[in-house]
This record gives structure tokens, C-alpha cells and sequence, in this order.
């Protein structure tokens, strides 16, 4: 939850309220929980792809395949309980922007239909992954005024590879052995945010999340979201985040991101509330899916 310096190195705050003492950190939580001095914030975005796994009802081809063009479709042959199944990945966003997700596994599922006409969607699911600014992962020291707390991020989905090389890199800094790798991911390079684009880019989207979006009330009302929906609509003045489920129940919280505050959007396809600013993620009950954020959000009755 948190990290304190103490004089003999840092104290780490664990979510039962324990503390442990000690004299090395690793920060390795996928997206960094700690905000300050390393402000990963400012230079990593969050991104959702989503996968369906068919059974192709015919023999199937071998290997692994993806394209080099944009979008990004990824094929895996996998090895389901009796026959092989196709992995089909790809229909890449940012986590939260505001883009018709109830049409990404049509997408994939038509790319399906045209390899193997008969097949059956038998799973689908997505995932989120953290990219850094100039796509290459941050490993390595946190920060320079942070000594002896290191950080493993930013894998751009090359989560099984990068990992590896995370931890040799980390381990031979803590045992202070050299490494031929250590330079090319050090995390405290300067070069992620010299890329003005996407700096600029992240910088619109969080005045928009963080200011501009939160000025404007909603004209939904709540009797307006039907069952099975959700959406951001105003009561009694205030901007609430509601979510009907089929049979009518409603589910209310505060719309309100818990890391830096930025302003939630409706998930539609998975009944979620995601942040377009860092990608953090939340249940339609407000519990916490995925961070930076490491709170659950705010509820109302
Ligand atoms: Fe940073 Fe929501 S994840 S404000």
C-alpha cells in the first residue's frame, strides 16, 4: 500500500496493516503502486486486448503467428482437453477510451469465421497490459533518489520474456554485479518523455478526465439506464456512477478514479468502471480489478 524510508532503509505497508522492515525493495505489481519520486504515471499508458479461444471443427494449422501490420492480430495453437484450440488475440485500446467495445470479439470472431467457417467460440476474455512511452520496459532503479528500490514494469505484453530479464537485472544490482542488459531498460532514462506525441496525448486525456469531463452534468437521469446497463447520470446534483443489473437491482458508487482522481468510464462489456487516465479497473460494485489505484472506490446507498 505504501513505502516509508526509515534509517535503516524502508518500511512497506501491507493491506492487513502489518509492516515489514527492510533494507530492499522490488516493486513489481504490474503497474507501480507508488506514484512518487518515480512518476510511472506520466510515462505508461494501460491497454486492454481481448482473446477468444475457437474450436475450429476442422484440423487446424501448427505454430504461433503474428502480423506486422496494425491492428495487431496474435494466433496461438493451444492444447485444449482432447483436440487443439485456436487462440485468437488482437483488438488492442487504451483502457477506458470511449470506443464501441461491444464490437470487439465480433471483430475477432470474424476473423475466426473466415479461417475456418464451422468453428465455435468456446472462451473469451481480455487483458490488460502496461506500455511505456518508447515501448521498451522499465527495469531497474525506481528512481535515483530512492536507493535500493528497484522496479520490473512496462512488459508491452512480452510479459513471459521481460520478466526473466527483470529479475537477472535485479538480481545483479542487489548482489552489485554488473549486467550487459542494465542500460538498454534502465527506468530512469528521460528519453519515454521526450516523445511529445504521447506525452501530449496523455496529458489531454487526463485534463479532460482530471477537469474538464467532471464540469459537465450528465443528462441521463437513473430511471433512463435500462436493466442490464450502465452509465454516469445525475442525482441530486451529483454525478453518480450506476449500474442496473438484470433483474433490476441498482449499484451506485462515486465515479471518482482513487488513484489521481480522474473521472471513471462505463465498461459496458464487462460490467466495469475503467480510467482512462492510467488504466486502473473496478467491479460495478467498486471493488478494485487492477491498479495503479490500490483502494476500492467510493460507494453510495
Ligand atoms: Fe490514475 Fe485512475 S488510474 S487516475
Amino acid at each position: 500500500m505504501e513505502i516509508q524510508e526509515d534509517e535503516k532503509g524502508y518500511i512497506v505497508k501491507l493491506e492487513n496493516g502489518e509492516e515489514v522492515k527492510t533494507k530492499y525493495v522490488v516493486i513489481c505489481t504490474k503497474y507501480p503502486f507508488v506514484d512518487f519520486p518515480g512518476f510511472y504515471f506520466l510515462k505508461m499508458y494501460q491497454e486492454t486486448s481481448n482473446v477468444i479461444v475457437i474450436d475450429p471443427k476442422e484440423e487446424l494449422f501448427e505454430g504461433m503467428y503474428i502480423n506486422t501490420e496494425s491492428p495487431t492480430i496474435s494466433l496461438r495453437v493451444i492444447d485444449g482437453k482432447d483436440k487443439k484450440l485456436l487462440a485468437i488475440a488482437g483488438f488492442e485500446h487504451k483502457t477506458g477510451a470511449k470506443i464501441d467495445l461491444e464490437n470487439s470479439y465480433n471483430y475477432l470472431e470474424k476473423i475466426a469465421k473466415k479461417m475456418y467457417p464451422n468453428c465455435e467460440v468456446k472462451y473469451r476474455w481480455n487483458t490488460e497490459d502496461c506500455i511505456p512511452l518508447d515501448k521498451i520496459p522499465y527495469i531497474g532503479d525506481f528512481s535515483n533518489i530512492m536507493p535500493h528500490v528497484y522496479v520490473a514494469t512496462g512488459y508491452k505484453k512480452w510479459g513471459m520474456t521481460s520478466s526473466n530479464i527483470a529479475a537477472n537485472i535485479i538480481v545483479d544490482k542487489i548482489m552489485e554485479k554488473e549486467n550487459i542488459y542494465e542500460e538498454i531498460f534502465r527506468a530512469t532514462r528521460l528519453e519515454p518523455i521526450k516523445n511529445r506525441e504521447e506525452v501530449g496525448n496523455m496529458i489531454k486525456e487526463s485534463v479532460h478526465s482530471l477537469f474538464l469531463n467532471k464540469l459537465n452534468m450528465p443528462k441521463e437521469q437513473i430511471e433512463q439506464i435500462e436493466n442490464g446497463q450502465g452509465g454516469i447520470v445525475e442525482v441530486s446534483g451529483k454525478k453518480v456512477g450506476v449500474y442496473k443489473n438484470m433483474q433490476g437491482e441498482i449499484f451506485k458508487v462515486k465515479p471518482v478514479c482513487q488513484h489521481l482522481g480522474c473521472e471513471l468510464s462505463w465498461n459496458n462489456l464487462d460490467k466495469t468502471w475503467d480510467c482512462p487516465c492510467h488504466g486502473s479497473r473496478y467491479t460495478y460494485k467498486g471493488k478494485l480489478i487492477y491498479g495503479p489505484s490500490v483502494k476500492d472506490l467510493e460507494t453510495y446507498e
